[in-house]
């Protein structure tokens, strides 16, 4: 197994990736009272391979659980099951579970301790790492949340075989987001084993997300908190992405793969980038049966969307955007008209 540091401080810890950690899962993760959750398609198919003696808490799949409801159902749940501040809350699941249970043990007892346990790739690649939690409000997703780091994370690639397809392959769109915003050779790498890495192959899934995980790690220590904009560079193909996924129902990745050949495309426009080098990525992104279109839906609706998320400072609309394959940057200085025009150009 591979050990990737996270360096947040105090609230230093370890991110570790191996095959077969559910079943060791008593001797990896730190001692103490824990509490699992899951959802109940996870503990299906993977709660026989937790080697934890516990009761998991279940919460239905899917995005709506991540909501003041759903929250407020784990968090009574888990005060009646007489939770302490040094009890370790364990997320075993996607990203929604992460992120759920993640802001339940960031705000119990005004903090409790949590581990991830990512289930599917995108939670492996990206959510699981870094301390973000949050739940959706009406106005977008991911508005109410904290910071709260996990003392560990245990990424076990052996928990993918059970995953459907279409949810690795939304995954893989965060996977494509490293090397496009930092590492033009891990993008070939990309173009390289995309296939061997969907059909499964266990040396092509441990190095991408190995790959992934310290381009994570390596952001969020020198911005934990997103202030310094580094971080933010994580939010490529975001804005678009986030405002396509709740117009349009895509999954997260699936939108957000959109989100990263809309920003190419928009990039180019604006002579940043070359028109070969959005072409190559839109081509890689559809090899891998990702949208790069918009999908049918108003471009209106679209940047009112935009402008809601949370990243909108002054009525402008900071954006990552690409001076090449792996190299992005954020944008402070585009208008919104620009992205209107850019949006109605894509719609037709
Ligand atoms: N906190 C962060 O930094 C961060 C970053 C990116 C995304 N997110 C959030 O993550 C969420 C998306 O994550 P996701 O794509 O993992 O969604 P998800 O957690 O809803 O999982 C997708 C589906 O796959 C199922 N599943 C997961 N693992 C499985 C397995 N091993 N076997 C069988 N089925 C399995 C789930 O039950 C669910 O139906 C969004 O809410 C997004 O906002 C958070
Ligand atoms: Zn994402």
């Amino acid at each position: 197994m591979t050990r990737i540091e996270v360096k947040v401080g105090q609230r230093s810890h370890f991110v570790t990736v191996g095959a077969g950690l559910l079943q060791q899962a008593d001797a990896l993760l730190p001692p103490g009272r824990r509490f699992v959750v899951s959802d109940s398609l996870v503990w299906d198919a993977q709660g026989d391979r937790l080697g934890l003696d516990c009761d998991p808490i279940l919460v239905p799949p899917g995005e709506l659980s991540k909501s003041w409801e759903g929250l407020r159902l784990l968090a009574e749940r888990l005060i009646g099951l007489g939770i302490e501040r040094g009890d370790l809350v364990v997320a075993f699941g996607g990203g929604m579970v992460g992120d759920l249970a993640g802001f339940a043990a960031a705000i119990l007892k005004r903090g409790v301790r949590l581990a991830q346990l990512p289930t599917s790739l995108l939670a492996q690649v990206d959510s699981s790492v870094g301390g973000k939690t949050a739940i959706n409000a009406a106005g977008g997703k991911n508005l109410i949340g904290a910071f709260h780091q996990p003392e560990a994370v245990l990424i076990d690639v052996d928990a993918l075989d059970t995953l459907p397809e279409a949810e690795l392959r939304a995954g893989y769109a965060e996977i494509v987001k490293y090397g496009l915003i930092g590492d033009a050779n891990f993008f070939g790498w990309c173009e390289a084993n995309s296939a061997a890495l969907v059909a499964g192959e266990a040396a092509a899934r441990r190095r991408a997300i190995e790959t992934c995980v310290r381009a994570k790690a390596a952001i969020v220590a020198q911005d934990e908190r997103e202030t310094h904009g580094v971080r933010a560079l994580l939010n490529f193909g975001h804005t678009f992405g986030h405002a396509i996924e709740a117009e349009a129902g895509l999954r997260h990745g699936e939108a957000v793969a959109a989100g990263m050949a809309l920003a190419f495309r928009f990039s180019a426009e604006r002579g940043l980038c070359t028109r070969g080098e959005a072409e190559r990525v839109a081509a890689h992104l559809a090899a891998a049966c990702l949208p790069t279109r918009l999908p049918a839906c108003d471009p209106a609706a679209l940047l009112r969307r935009m402008r809601q998320d949370k990243k909108a400072e002054d009525g402008r609309l900071p954006l990552v955007l690409v001076r090449a394959i792996g190299s992005a940057f954020v944008a402070r200085d585009i208008e919104e008209a620009e992205i209107a025009a850019f949006l109605e150009r894509e719609a037709h």
